[in-house]
């Protein structure tokens, strides 16, 4: 079997071609857009790029896009009050700060100061809470991006074995909560697996669906694969450059041979990664829409 390959790159256009209809009739009834802050602190290169890569989305849908860059030895403090000044400000909907940030800056303090009604991202407690109980005011962008992708790409979720590979705050926590609940595209039985996990492929052979969130290139080999699984590489691993001199990437997946016996897979770059940017997208809509009472 040769899998499906789910192009991230499409299927997002597709939704940001639906978002762009609804901030357009918006704009024309409100005489208002979205607005998305996005801070970047230092020059880490795959920050730089996810950045740029969100604040050009933004402006491409017309929402008022803001990247506000600062310097790598920014003060904790000051962070804190450049985070204030933009949870106050009602033209911005939505506060982004990328992560990493430097080790002098305490991340969850700077998360836990964002407005949580704003917390595009949806890494504040508050949010992270709403989302365990099933009441998400926004999932996280990359879960999200991933579970729209399992959707229209046809797999079954329902009832399905689901294994994520990984543990993180910002994928595997998140995504493993989202599909356990009861409702569409979702309700699936999912085990979690992560460095301490005695037997790794006892686990991954099982899965219907396989997430993959290692942040190791080649984690998952064709051998730690059931036939016809459905697996999502989330890994953005940057390995060597181009003839052009622009990054070169690989997911967490042996990809061309993990694809012969998959039914579904998404490539990198390409997969997970459009799709991330373009729930951070709709995020942004659902706090614009909110604060206006609709
Ligand atoms: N760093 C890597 N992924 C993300 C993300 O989704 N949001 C933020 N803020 N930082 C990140």
């Amino acid at each position: 079997m040769s899998a499906k390959v789910i192009s991230g790159k499409e299927v997002a256009q597709q939704i940001r071609s639906e978002i762009k209809v609804e901030v357009d009739q918006l704009k024309e009834k409100h005489n208002a857009v979205p607005g998305l802050v996005t801070i970047l602190v230092g020059e880490n290169p795959a920050s730089v790029s996810y950045v740029t890569g969100k604040t050009n989305t933004a402006k491409e849908l017309g929402y008022n896009s803001i990247q506000d860059t600062q310097s790598e030895d920014i003060t904790e403090e000051q962070l804190l009050a450049l985070v204030d000044k933009y949870n106050k400000d009602d033209s911005i909907h939505g506060v982004l700060v990328q992560l990493p940030l430097p080790k002098h800056i305490d991340s969850s303090k700077v998360l836990n100061a964002i407005d949580p009604d704003k917390d595009v991202d949806g890494f504040h407690p508050v949010n992270v809470g709403r989302l365990v109980v099933g009441e998400a005011l926004f999932k996280p962008c990359t879960p999200a991006g991933i579970q729209e992708l399992l959707v229209r790409g046809g797999a079954q979720v329902s009832g399905a074995e689901v294994v994520v590979v990984g543990r993180s705050n910002i994928v595997g926590k998140p995504i493993t909560n989202m599909l356990f609940q009861k409702g569409e595209g979702a309700n699936a039985t999912v085990t979690v697996v992560h460095t301490g996990t005695k037997d790794m492929s006892a686990h991954t052979k099982r899965a219907d669906i396989l997430i993959v969130a290692a942040g190791k290139p080649k984690a998952i080999t064709a051998d730690m694969v059931k036939e016809g699984a459905a697996v999502i590489d989330v890994g953005v691993n940057r390995v060597g450059t181009t003839p052009e001199g622009k990054a070169k990437l690989n997911g967490d997946v042996d990809y061309e041979n993990v694809k012969e016996k998959a039914s579904l897979i998404t490539p990198v770059p390409g997969g997970v990664g459009p799709m991330t940017i373009t729930m951070l997208m709709k995020n942004t809509l659902v706090s614009y829409k909110n604060s206006l009472g609709l």
